[in-house]
This record gives C-alpha cells, structure tokens and sequence, in this order.
C-alpha cells in the first residue's frame, strides 16, 4: 500500500518513512504527492490534531494517509508547550527560538525537576474511510544548554539519562530506536496488521 504523509516537516517525514518501510508501506512525503494541505491545528490534543491533518489530506486524496502531531511536554510547565510546541515563541518562530523560550522559562527550575516527554500522536485513514490512531511517549529531561547537531526541534535540549546523550547526539538509527515517533509508530504497526487481517 502507498500513504500519503501528511507532513511538510522533511525530519519527521524521514522518520516516519524509515520505520514504515519495514511494514510494506510505500510512503510519499506530501510535497511528492503534489496535494496541497495545510489546515489549522485547532485541536487542543495531540490525537485531535493528528486526526484534523489526516482527514483534510484524506477528504482532498482519497488516497491512504498517515499523519503525526507531535510535541514536548515539560512537567514544571503543567505540560507546556504541548500542543503549542511548534510555534512556542511565537507563530513562524524557528527551533533556536523555541529552544531559547523554553530555557528562559526552566532558568529558575532546579536539576532534579526537569523532566518531560515527547508525545506522538499518529492517524492514519485507509482508503475505505478505517480510521487507525496509535500514540507513543518518551520520557527524559531537559538540559541547561543546548548539546548536538543532529535532528531537529527540541533535540538538544532533550536528554535521555538511559542512554547519556540528548536527541542531538543521537544517530538517526539511535533516535528511531527509542523515540516517541518510533514507539507510536511500533504500536501502529501492531494495529496496521491486525487491521489489514481483516
Ligand atoms: P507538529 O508538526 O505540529 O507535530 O509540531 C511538532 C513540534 O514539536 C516540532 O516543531 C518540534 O518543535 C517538536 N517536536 C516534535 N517531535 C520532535 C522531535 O522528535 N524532536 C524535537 N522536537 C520535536
């Protein structure tokens, strides 16, 4: 089956696309599917805006798509920034300025109460209208300054005690093995199958 991933994000598209290979899956980032979708994220959940970009890009295709939303939740921000993760220092504003946001509003907070996790939330819709929704967590800490080059987002300022390295000084493979992504993915997997049983 081909998927149409309802992402612009070419990072989270690389992701997603590596571990559904595995399934079979033939992914088409949505720019390579020439359709233009873009809706508004007016879900105040992961899962209801997973489901938002999935069925704008599946009442526009009427093609198989997959979409992901996702984002950080600190727990000294009563989860903040969430679903607001994207455009936490504003609307347009870029990885550095998110990053500098949120280490402005952890300055005060002290080494033992920085822990947080990234959400991922996925929705797919099936040619015939089947709705599959899977979410994944992974819990970590958030540093006082930035370590790593690689991924993108929050990466570097996300740190896996576990595994001593941020997101950013993870490889692709590294990161796929015990991200939000890949752990929402792994249980996507489990349902995908069980539903293409049927
Ligand atoms: P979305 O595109 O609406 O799902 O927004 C996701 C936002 O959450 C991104 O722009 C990043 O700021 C953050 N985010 C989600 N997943 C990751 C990740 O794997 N690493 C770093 N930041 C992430």
């Amino acid at each position: 089956m081909r998927m149409i991933l309802a992402s612009n994000n070419a990072h989270k598209a690389a992701e997603l696309s590596a571990i559904l290979s595995g399934l079979g899956v033939e992914t088409l980032t949505l720019r390579e599917s020439g359709y233009h979708s873009d809706p508004e994220e007016t879900g105040t959940t992961f899962a209801e805006n997973a489901y938002i970009k999935a069925k704008s890009l599946f009442d526009i295709s009427g093609e198989a798509v997959i979409a992901d939303d996702s984002g950080l939740m600190v727990d000294a921000l009563g989860g903040a920034p969430g679903v607001y993760s994207a455009r936490y220092a504003g609307e347009g504003a870029n990885d550095a300025e998110n990053n500098k946001k949120l280490l402005k509003n952890l300055e005060n907070t002290p080494d033992g109460e920085r822990g947080a996790a990234f959400v991922s939330s996925i929705c797919a819709i099936l040619p015939d209208g089947r709705v599959l929704r899977a979410e994944g967590r992974c819990p970590g800490v958030i540093l006082r300054e930035a370590a790593g080059e690689n991924g993108f987002g929050y990466d570097p300022l996300f740190y896996m005690p576990e595994l001593h390295k941020t997101f950013a000084e993870m490889s692709e493979e590294e990161k796929n093995a015990v991200s939000h992504r890949a752990r929402a993915l792994r249980e996507f997997s489990r349902i995908f199958t069980e539903e293409m049983r049927k």
